[in-house]
């Protein structure tokens, strides 16, 4: 899979690229990753990227031109299956887009920031539009971060234990039990007896059970 970001702050993604199964995921050749810094692409002296709102308003919104300069530079080289914005008035992300994004060859990412962007780049540009939540970030790039995270580790050879990933809490639309290592016994908090009694059909009955009841607990909402 190739992804490709636009932003004006690369730095803040090399904290959660650099580490862990995403930087392992890059490292094999499964994904590439590449930052593209909007600014580059402004054609203004100052290299200014965003500019006061017609009609007026608080905030700058990001120009156009330069995000459209970047995008058609990139579709030179690639066709992409989603141009995705990130934006709280998108589509809520979930495991479900998160498996159907996986599945995915060329993605590209355009975060924005200040007030967002001039909305001729959603009307023209832009295929999908995200929010990872309804509360608002300073800017698309850790929607962005969190978004690759999870598709990512789905892509087959990512993860190191292939099954793993299927195991999932809401893969099914339940909710991972809950899970124990060594010591058995720690200040007298005991791990359930069912996982030391290697009956493997037993301890899967168990797992189902508690996932069933956790999900009814504490997301409802899953189960309708
Ligand atoms: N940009 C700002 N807030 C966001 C959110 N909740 N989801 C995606 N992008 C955003």
């Amino acid at each position: 899979m190739q992804i490709d970001i636009l932003t004006l702050f690369p730095n803040m993604f090399e904290g959660p690229f650099s580490e862990s199964i995403i930087k392992r995921g890059q490292e094999k050749g499964i994904v590439k990753i590449d930052m593209h810094n909007i600014r580059d692409y402004s054609t203004s002296k100052q290299k200014s990227v965003d500019e006061y709102a017609f009609g007026g308003g608080a905030g700058m919104v990001m120009q156009i031109e330069p995000i459209d300069l970047c995008i058609q530079k990139l579709k030179e080289q690639r066709t992409y299956d989603e141009i995705i914005y990130l934006s709280p008035d998108g589509e809520l992300f979930d495991q479900k887009m998160a498996n159907h994004l996986s599945t995915k060859k060329n993605l590209l990412f355009l975060c924005g920031h200040y007030k967002g962007v001039d909305e001729r780049v959603r009307e023209h540009l832009i295929t999908k539009e995200i929010s990872i939540g309804d509360y608002v970030l300073t800017g698309g790039e850790l929607a962005t971060a969190v978004i690759v995270d999870a598709i990512v580790r789905l892509i087959p050879g990512v993860l190191n234990d292939e099954t793993s990933a299927l195991s999932d809490s809401f893969q099914d639309n339940l909710i991972s039990p809950p899970v124990y290592t060594r010591p058995a016994d720690y200040k007298g908090w005991k791990v359930p007896e069912i996982l030391l009694s290697g009956h493997q059909a037993k301890i899967e009955e168990w797992k189902n059970e508690q996932s069933v009841e956790r999900t009814k607990q504490r997301r409802p909402n899953l189960l309708k």
